[in-house]
């Protein structure tokens, strides 16, 4: 595939690390590897164990490595996910002209450029308390009153840009970054799960027009809400698919890992007798020898319960953005709502989530971010119609979305860093 450009992107998650090396060219994106290994030694971004963290971090490393041999010619990107990241919409104003000047200054492209990377630098960083993650600019005011989409062109004496804002505490940020600048050998460009969650499932239309995206992750479950295009609010359920697990293990006396592959080959999110509820599960009680079984029926029971209190709590949060955000209280949230990380991957949880919200719902992947047919997306559908990766394909279409934009130039490397940093991971792996 010559005149691309190789991407590995990975999603740091509090269960599991996923990756993915992508090849794009034009607007083509071609799957060349990927893996997903169990995640150890971070929790909600929080870096626990530095060693245990950079040796889940190394596996998979080595795993997509193992499958594309060039990875340290690849570009480097990164997502993680917390319960601890803020939105947060600011208005930063700049005077253009001295107060006993004159007239008016032309807006340049350049002059944009530089205001915006003033406001990350007023936003991120050890005196803001907060590292900016993602940022998108909302609109701009000239002279107080003037709003615009786009200034550039237009004369002002002062301009006020409206930017929203994906943080998270500076410590617990700059402590990943440190991590992962020490493992990869370079600045690493680093985003927020949730945006590259959405970026990565959601099509254009449904981010214009509004969409609620529910990601069900293992310790909690991130709402985003989407609207004109930006998040327009992050919230969280205090539940995720470690409750559904914890459950399993409760009931039916077994291993939290017994457990897991347990709701993976057999786990149905609704209670429903047209299925077959008397099939037969057989399993390893926690002594990891004594084998048991259950009828399908009884683990449906304790998997749809948990997920039914999981699903009322997002209705909470869905009904409160429909009340509290003016355009949707108008017009209803018209992309209803789009399911992505590992529980969306539970049978049938379209149908539960659909119950209970009362509104569509889908389950989120980046092959489904397309138009049928659009074959912009090559690769085996184990990976690109895949819910768990939501965030590790987000990466790169947020990467090129934000190419001109502040973060890309704020975060400076090259990827030949990147292979540096892999050189010296290489020797000390052989
Ligand atoms: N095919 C599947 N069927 C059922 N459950 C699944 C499937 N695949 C993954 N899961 C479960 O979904 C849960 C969440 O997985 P995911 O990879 O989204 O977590 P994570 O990204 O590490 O967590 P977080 O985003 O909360 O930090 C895991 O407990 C996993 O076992
Ligand atoms: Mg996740």
């Amino acid at each position: 595939m010559a005149g691309h450009e190789v991407y590995t992107s990975i999603d740091i998650g509090s269960r599991n690390f996923k990756g993915v090396v992508i090849g794009v060219k034009g607007d083509t994106f071609e799957v060349l590897g990927y893996a997903e290994v169990g995640a150890r030694g971070i929790e909600s971004g929080d870096i626990k164990d530095v060693a245990a963290f950079k040796e889940a971090f190394n596996h998979l490393l080595e795993e997509l490595l193992r499958q594309y041999p060039r990875l340290g010619k690849s570009e480097l990107l990164l997502s993680f996910s917390s319960d601890k990241f803020t939105l947060d919409f600011h208005n930063e104003k700049f005077n253009l002209v001295e107060e006993d000047e004159e007239g008016e200054v032309m807006i340049t492209e350049e002059l944009l450029e530089d205001l915006k990377y003033e406001i990350f630098d007023r936003l991120s960083g050890p005196e803001a308390g907060k590292k900016v993650l993602n940022m998108f600019t909302r609109r701009f005011i000239l002279n107080g009153s003037r709003v615009v989409v786009n200034p550039v062109d237009m004369t002002a004496r002062d301009i006020e840009i409206e930017v929203s804002t994906v943080r998270i505490d500076y410590p617990i940020g700059e402590s990943l970054r440190a991590t992962l600048e020490d493992i990869v050998g370079s600045e690493p460009v680093v985003f927020s799960s949730p945006v590259s969650a959405a970026e990565g499932t959601l099509t254009v239309t449904e981010k214009d027009s509004g969409v609620v995206l529910v990601d069900l992750g293992y310790n909690f479950s991130t709402v985003i809400a989407y609207l004109n295009n930006m998040p327009v609010d992050l919230r969280y359920v205090p539940l995720g698919i470690r409750n559904v697990v914890k459950d399993i293990v409760y009931v039916f006396r077994t291993s939290f890992d017994e457990a897991e592959t347990m709701l993976r080959n057999y786990g149905f999110a609704v209670y429903d007798p047209t299925e077959d509820l008397d099939a037969e599960i057989e399993y390893r009680e926690i002594d990891g020898r004594t084998v048991k079984k259950i009828s399908a029926g009884k683990f449906a029971l304790v998997v749809n319960a948990r997920l039914m209190e999981i699903f009322n709590k997002v209705r909470r949060v869905y009904k409160d953005l429909e009340r509290k955000i003016p355009e949707y209280r108008e017009n209803g949230i018209p992309g209803g709502v789009v399911l992505t990380g590992g529980g969306a991957r539970i049978k049938r949880i379209t149908d539960l989530a659909t119950q209970v919200l009362r509104t569509n719902v889908r389950a989120g992947s980046f092959l489904r971010s397309f138009p049928v047919g659009s074959e912009r997306v090559i690769g085996e559908e184990d990976v690109t119609d895949n819910p768990s990766y939501a965030a590790t394909f987000g990466n790169v279409a947020n990467f090129l979305k934000v190419e001109v934009e502040i973060q890309k130039s704020s975060q400076p490397r090259k990827s030949s860093e990147f292979l540096k940093g892999l050189k010296k991971f290489l020797k000390n792996l052989f």
